[in-house]
């Protein structure tokens, strides 16, 4: 079916083909394309003038804010810290390239809409679908190569060789399904428990130091720091240690005690340090990144965002939960100790969790 265009008419050729269809009795007929309506740029060129004026302006501003950015570069110094309402207190750099590059490209992509919009072609085109189905000829041949195949194969003349070739065939598939019992065992309550769960109060665990080796008083963790720490007795030659670690690691943080928002959570703690597994609920990636002044706890792998003043609730990101806290008090010596297990299993969700 031909498509005549030039004069302006595409409705014109839906609404024959719609016609056409309903003639031969199809309920469903093509009802075409609704009348097109010229826009006010398309019959008056002064409004096309102005459009063609506007996308250009939009232009403009984009390379001056490109200008700007550039200049942004040379002349803010990295560390200049401006005020602006109602961000706060940001970077001078940060603020100043960011607006510009937004700008920049914000214009382009304003300037580009608004064109097509007013200014391009908005007449609809019906194109029609081709049939997918090959012609008979195609499919004649097809079907004649692929005996002539079959027969140069000797697949049904030997037997012998087409059903050892269908046996393999139908064995081979088995595999995949002996790879299934990789899924089990269930991990039942191994997963439930950590390497602290030996702890009681009436015999601790000390906590140890994971970059000095050893134990920590209270006076050693200053606020603002992280440290990472582990259970004493797991040493780092020990054949399962990468697996103990993953469960076990744990995250020290001390917070000023007027800063903590969770009572639950500051009671498992000792004088405003409190020990939060460094293993993420999302999906297992160990926790590396804190903010002192906010006390957020960010995972590196998908952003989950944990506030530590306040039971380490999920504050941004996919995690589910919160990060397990561990009850830690200090010996007679001012040693920190763990006196009992998490108070919930640490890591992502899986299907047998509690909670
Ligand atoms: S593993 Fe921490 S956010 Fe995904």
């Amino acid at each position: 079916m031909s498509h005549d265009i030039s004069d302006n008419s595409p409705q014109a050729h839906g609404a024959s083909h719609g016609s056409e269809v309903a003639e031969h009795g199809n309920p469903f007929a093509d009802p075409g394309l609704p009348a097109h309506l010229p826009r006010r740029t398309d019959i008056d060129e002064r409004a096309a003038k102005r459009a063609e004026r506007q996308v250009s302006l939009l232009f403009i501003v984009s390379m001056l804010a490109t200008i700007g950015f550039i200049a942004s570069y040379v002349i803010f110094p990295i560390d200049k810290i401006v005020y602006i309402f109602p961000l706060g207190h940001v970077s001078a750099l940060n603020f100043a390239l960011g607006m510009t590059l937004g700008v920049a490209l914000f214009c382009i992509g304003a300037g580009a809409v608004h064109w097509a919009r007013t200014l391009m072609s908005d007449h609809e085109i019906p194109a029609e679908r081709h049939p997918i189905e090959a012609d008979d000829e195609v499919r004649a041949d097809v079907i004649e190569q692929f005996k002539t195949g079959a027969a140069e194969s000797g697949f049904g003349r030997r037997k012998l060789l087409r059903n050892t070739l269908i046996g393999s065939m139908a064995l081979v598939p088995l595999s995949g399904v002996v790879l299934l019992r990789d899924l089990g065992p269930l991990p039942e309550q191994k997963l439930l428990h950590t390497g602290w769960d030996k702890a009681t109060p009436q015999n601790p665990i000390a906590l140890i130091n994971m970059n000095t080796n050893r134990p920590m008083k209270a006076e050693d963790i200053v606020q603002g720091s992280l440290t990472f720490a582990k259970p004493e007795g797991l040493e780092e030659d020990a054949p399962d240690f990468q697996q103990q670690i993953a469960k076990d690691a744990l995250m020290l943080v001390r917070i000023a005690p007027g800063d903590l928002k969770d009572q639950q959570s500051a009671e498992l703690g000792f004088d405003g340090i409190l020990a939060y597994s460094k293993i993420c609920t999302h999906v297992g990636c160990p926790i590396s990144l804190y903010e002192q002044q906010t006390h957020h706890a960010l995972c590196p792998c998908h952003q989950s965002t944990f506030d530590l003043a306040d039971g380490a609730r999920v504050i941004f990101g996919p995690a589910g939960h919160p990060l397990p806290q561990l009850k830690i008090t200090t010996d007679e010596q001012g040693f920190l100790v763990a006196t009992g297990d998490f108070d919930e299993p640490v890591g992502p969700s899986y299907w047998e969790r509690p909670r």
